[in-house]
């Protein structure tokens, strides 16, 4: 058993909490760092003895690769070749997104360690627009590889007190940045040239990035894998971001059928009587995803929060409502069929 300390930093006071993080990082220990999207649990991305204790803290296969993250938009070529070809829509991509939730998948440099891609000739890389993150990568120096800070499969955390449930014991330092402003991962893509016309964006994770978003750069596509496949691409395992509550998610609400004496929550978008599934049932726990309004970035932000109430509640089973597959609706509905899913 590690000893778990947390530190809290602010905007405006950073500076301990950096440098605790950093002298941590440069000593080839992990910890825990808040990012836009999710806590990531982050190591030295050159150090492959650093990277192994992430592995091991997360017990995470070490089939799925990690994303690296670099404090400035300059050190991208620390981490990856772009080929003359694409480094006009990568420039683009990078001015318009970045710092902020977009993963590019691109090849590597020979001094990325196998161990970050699981032995692929590619690496994803971002900058988060987080300033604890970039703080830290830029007086670390090195970029950043780090994955969310969950246990394997589990619910992403995007508050300090999740990431000490998930992994408290097990690592010796958590920075406290509050709460996550965006609650999904990146948007993952693989971009590839194609002669004589726009460059090719293979969608591997919906995310806060939409598709509509990068369409005028290129010609977005979702990758081809299926739950079950081997995992090729990112996001690919079928069951992920799993409570341990069973989370079931139907196609229409009359295929809910409740059994006798058992406890539903429901996971509700707006908690509206007029609308959805509140009506359903005599549920144990309701919690909306975005009270009032129904926001997409608002339920975004805080889906992976309630799940992990509705999970602590002592029910039988989880019922979620699906929201609409527009925008951000995307990345919610692949969290939820992922977290309902059981392989
Ligand atoms: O928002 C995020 O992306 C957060 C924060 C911490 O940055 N990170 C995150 O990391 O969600 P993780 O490890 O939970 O998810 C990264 C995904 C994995 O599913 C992995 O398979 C995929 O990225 N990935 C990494 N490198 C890849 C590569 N070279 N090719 C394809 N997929 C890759
Ligand atoms: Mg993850």
């Amino acid at each position: 058993m590690t000893e778990t300390r947390t530190v809290t930093a602010t905007d405006e006071d950073m500076k301990s909490a950096v440098s605790e993080a950093v002298a941590l990082l440069a000593s080839g220990e992990v910890v825990a760092i808040p990012s836009e999207t999710v806590y990531g649990l982050g190591a030295d991305a050159f150090n492959p003895e650093a990277v192994a204790k992430v592995f091991a803290a997360k017990e995470r296969p070490s089939f799925d690769p990690l994303i690296v993250h670099i404090g400035r938009k300059s050190d991208l070529h620390e981490v990856v070749e772009v080929e003359p070809a694409l480094r006009d829509v990568v420039e683009k991509l990078t001015a318009k997104f970045w710092p902020g939730p977009l993963t590019l998948v691109l090849p590597k440099k020979p001094e990325i360690p196998d161990i970050v891609t699981s032995g692929l000739q590619t690496v994803a890389v971002r900058q988060s627009a987080h300033p604890l993150f970039r703080a830290i990568c830029r007086e670390l120096g090195k970029p950043i590889a780090a994955p969310s800070a969950n246990r394997f499969g589990r619910i992403s955390p995007t508050s300090a007190t999740a990431v000490m449930k998930e992994l408290g014991g097990r690592i010796p330092l958590i920075v406290d940045g509050g709460a996550c402003s965006e609650g999904v991962e990146s948007t993952i893509i693989a971009i590839e040239h194609r002669e004589g016309k726009k460059p090719l964006f293979t969608l591997l994770r919906a995310g806060p990035v939409s598709k509509e978003d990068l369409q005028p750069y290129g010609k977005v596509e979702k990758a081809k894998s299926r739950p079950g496949d081997a995992p090729t691409a990112p996001g690919q395992l079928a069951s992920h971001y799993a409570p341990r509550t069973p989370l079931l998610l139907f196609d229409r609400p009359e295929d809910f059928i409740p059994e006798e004496g058992k406890k539903y929550g429901l996971i509700s978008y707006r908690d509206d009587e007029d609308d959805g599934y509140v009506g359903l049932h005599e549920w144990e726990k309701v919690e909306a995803l975005s009270p009032g309004n129904g926001k997409l970035a608002e339920a975004a932000l805080r889906l992976f929060f309630v799940m992990r109430l509705m999970d602590e509640a002592g029910l039988d089973a989880i019922v979620a409502e699906p929201v609409s597959e527009t925008g951000l609706g995307v990345a919610i509905m692949d969290r939820l069929r992922r977290a309902a899913a059981k392989i």
